[in-house]
Formats: C-alpha cells, structure tokens, sequence
C-alpha cells in the first residue's frame, strides 16, 4: 500500500469537522460553476455530479472535461457510476491519476431508467455482492476514501439496514443516504428516522439527506437520525446562501448569524454565475445555465415583492442566449428595484 507516497489531497471523514454540510451531487446541476457560487458563499464540501465509469475509461473527452475542477472548489468529492467491478476501479484510478478529487463516491441511489437497468445507481442494492465488489475493486485501485450514496431500499424502506453492513465490511468510508425508496422516486416525504436506525447498524459516519431546505427541516433532520452531517441538494438551488443558513441553524456557537439575502444580492450571485458559465463552458453556456437561473428567482419571492412579474421573469430567464442577453434582462429588474 501506499498511503504514505500519496502527495494529493485526501478527505478523512472521521476528523472532517461535524457536524458535516455538504452539496448533493445532481446531474448537470453541481459542476465546476455552481460548486464555485456554493463555495463562495460559504459550503464546506462538495460532491460533484454523477460520471459514467465507462465512458472515463474510454477517455470521453466531454466525460473527462466534467471531472475536471478547479483548486478553489476544494474539499471535493467526485462520484462515478457503473455496474462493473473492475471498470469502476479503473475510472477511479483515472479520475484520482489525472484530477485528484479528495474523495470518490459511488452512485447506488440513482432511480434513473437508463441507469438501474443497467445494474447501475439504485439496482446495486438489489445486488449486495456486486456492490461489495465494486467497494473493494475500488478501494484497491485509489488512495482517497470510497464513499456511497444510496437510498433505504429497493421497494423496502428496511433494506438498508442491511445494506449498510454490506458497504461497511466492503471497505467504503461513508454513507450518504436519502431517505426514500427507489420506487418512491422523488414522492412522498424523506425518511430521516429510518436513517438513524440504519446509522444504529453502521460504525461508518452517515449524511442523512433528502427534503433538507430549512434550517428547522436541517435540525429536525439531524435529530431524527443522529447522523454525522447533511447533504442539501435541491435546497441548494438558486440558493447558495443555504450554506451559511445551515451552519449557523446546526452549529451557532461556531457561525455567525446569517443574514438573508436581498434582491440586489440574487441578481448579482445570478450574474457571477453566469460569467463563470461563460468562462468554463463559452458563450453557449448560457443555455446550460438557463436550468439554474430560475431557482434564484423562486416564485415565493413574489409576496416580498408584489410589482415584479416572476412569471415573465422566469419565462425571460429560460430563453435567454448570450451573457448579453442575461445582462439585459437583470439591469431591467434592478431599475424595478429602484
Ligand atoms: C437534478 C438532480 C440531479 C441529481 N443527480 C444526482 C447524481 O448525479 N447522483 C446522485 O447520487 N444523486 C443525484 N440526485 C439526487 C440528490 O443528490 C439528492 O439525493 C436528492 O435530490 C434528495 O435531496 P434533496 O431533497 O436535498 O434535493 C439528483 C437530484 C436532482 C434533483
């Protein structure tokens, strides 16, 4: 082994200060610009959207390009999907060679079609000795801890309690679980009790996840299930203020008392992430980005201030296609401010 030739960054989820507040990997959504706004405005640790372990292996250069990060986004999780032992060990090895994220998480929550119908994402908890197999393959290609992200159960909401014996004696060094079947999809309410009785089965920390987009929902959360930290995915949308708001909800000795952003602040955060897009992605960026903008614009927003149009607003939002454009339709709504 060796752990002490390892020159990289490297998380150690026992030590990482608790309780541990973290960004949710999402597709399209947690990449290089918005875990930048996010890291900006306060958020300790990232986890980086799903990457498929095929397509890394084949040196997908756009697959690679979304592993890429910049220094400033650290600590960094990467994860990766896939369904075979050793192809998954090989793009851990890639990603850790070529990018060296702190940590490297597995995908075994992921209801997508496209995914657990290849045994990928959520069909790895139907399939406990592949799962422990793609643990221990990948342990034993990379340096930085293995971590999975998973749900309670298939159909169960009891299967994890299991499960979390298979991911700890596989060797991961934490589980991430949002509190939901895979059947459930998105429906229903998050579970967060069921995550501490699975946390009771697991010597491993555990971050409960799933509906967290409050600072009581953040304490309730965290009560409910005794875990070591949260994870806030679409809480977080739109939304990088919610770091700060959780800090402070989970540990206000430690934080200062946030201070809620104004209008003018939403429309500059919009911007600077915008320019970020632009600066990563070119100009086309932009149309990426149009998935974002909106959630800086909520329509709860429409009680505080009663003479801006939200609903023209956001339909402005998702067509707009230079910076230009966007620029345009933002100086529009601060001279509305004025
Ligand atoms: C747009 C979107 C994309 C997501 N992509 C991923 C992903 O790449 N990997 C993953 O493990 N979970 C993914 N998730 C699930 C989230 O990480 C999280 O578990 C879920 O949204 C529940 O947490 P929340 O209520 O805080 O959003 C995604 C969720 C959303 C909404």
């Amino acid at each position: 082994m060796g752990f002490l030739l390892y020159t990289g960054s490297m998380i150690n989820w026992t030590t990482f200060p608790r309780p541990i507040i973290a960004l949710a990997p999402m597709a399209d959504m947690t990449d290089l610009p918005f875990c930048l706004i996010c890291k900006e405005y306060g958020a300790p640790l990232m986890f980086r959207e799903m990457v498929s372990s095929e397509a890394i292996i084949r040196t997908n250069a756009k697959t690679l390009e979304m592993a890429r990060f910049d220094e400033r986004e650290r600590p960094l999780i990467q994860q990766i999907f896939g369904s075979d032992p050793a192809t998954m060990a090989e793009a851990a090895r890639i990603i850790e060679e070529k990018f060296h994220p702190d940590g490297i998480d597995i995908n075994m929550g992921c209801p997508v079609y496209n995914l657990v119908s290849n045994f990928n994402g959520a069909s790895l908890m139907r399939e406990p000795t592949r799962a422990s197999a793609i643990i221990k393959a990948m342990r034993a290609a990379v340096q930085v801890p293995i971590s999975v992200k998973t749900r309670l159960g298939w159909t169960k909401d009891t299967d994890i309690l299991e499960f979390v014996h298979v991911i700890e004696d596989a060797g991961a060094s934490l589980i991430s679980i949002h509190g939901r079947t895979k059947e459930q999809g998105y429906s229903g309410k998050a579970n967060w009790s069921r995550i501490g009785d699975a946390k009771k089965n697991t010597s491993l920390p555990v971050l409960v996840n799933g509906d967290i987009d409050s600072q009581s929902a953040a304490r309730e959360a965290l009560h409910q299930s005794g875990a070591d930290g949260i994870l806030i995915g679409r809480g977080a949308l739109g939304n990088p203020w919610a770091f700060a708001e959780l800090k402070y909800a989970l540990a206000p000795t430690i934080y200062p008392a946030p201070i809620p952003p104004t209008f003018q602040e939403r429309i500059q955060a919009a911007h600077k992430h915008a320019v970020l897009h632009v600066a990563r992605y070119g100009e086309k960026g932009l149309v990426k980005l149009r998935k974002h903008l909106p959630y800086y614009f909520k329509k709860e927003l429409a009680a505080t201030y009663p003479y801006i149009d939200f609903k023209n607003l956001r339909h402005m939002l998702v067509n707009v296609t230079t910076l230009e454009d966007l620029e345009t339709v933002l100086a529009t709504l601060n001279h509305q401010l004025q």
